[in-house]
């Protein structure tokens, strides 16, 4: 599973990506409020300048030919910029245009396995699955995403990719790996909350002190 790291916020993509583990981003409009900016292009130029993977960029209108025309003008801000689209009538319609004209398209809001399915027949590269927003109303995110995928495998031909979205804390993220799921897109916090473990943190200070009682 690759993992994408879901912020506009620069100094932690800068953080993650020294890490070496991260193979993208995803932001939306409401992650580019979170830093106080309305400046989406020069925010997306900065992010990828630091990540060479994929970069989702969500497009604001919600009438078709709105979002293709946008697509286009953000497609060209950078060689990794994908575009996110929410799956609506007209999202779908826009994803139809714009994955013939090779603009890699992440299908976003994705709530069902239907609408997912529906997004991969649009020639979406990636439909993201809001695992967390589901598991808020009651119902199960994981098993939309494995439904998804189970769908996805029946049907080689469609080779979208799905990224389990909306991740909220690391159990998401070791569920989703377990589902087999190709990308899961975290929260700054969240990443680092996986890579601590208190035991590690007591290893080491254990380690350090049986090597000083030896060293001179
Ligand atoms: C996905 O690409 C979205 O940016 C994101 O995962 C939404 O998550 P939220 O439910 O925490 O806003």
């Amino acid at each position: 599973m690759q993992i994408f790291l879901d912020t506009a916020n620069i100094e932690n993509i800068k953080q993650a990506a020294s890490l070496g583990i991260i193979s993208g981003v995803t932001t939306n409009p409401s992650l580019l409020a979170k830093e106080k900016t309305s400046d989406y292009e020069t925010v997306t130029k900065k992010i990828c300048k630091i990540i060479d993977g994929p970069v989702s960029v969500e497009v604001l209108s919600e009438d078709a030919e709105g979002m293709i025309k946008e697509a286009r003008i953000k497609a060209a801000w950078a060689p990794n910029v994908n575009i996110k689209i929410p799956i609506t009538a007209d999202g779908l319609r826009a994803t139809s245009v714009l994955s013939k004209e090779k603009i890699k398209v992440n299908m976003t809001l994705c709530f069902s396995a239907n609408q997912a399915l529906l997004g991969a027949l649009a020639g979406a590269a990636y439909v993201s699955i809001f695992v967390g927003r589901l598991d808020d109303t009651g119902q199960d995110g994981m098993q939309v995403v494995e439904d998804t995928l189970t769908i996805l495998d029946n049907y080689p031909d469609l080779d979208t990719e799905v990224i389990a979205a909306s991740i909220r804390h690391p159990l998401h993220c070791t569920n989703a790996a377990l589902t087999g799921v190709h990308i899961a897109t975290v929260p700054y916090s969240v990443l680092m909350q996986m890579i601590q473990h208190p035991m590690t943190d007591v290893g080491i200070k254990k380690f350090l002190a049986d090597w000083k009682s030896v060293s001179k």
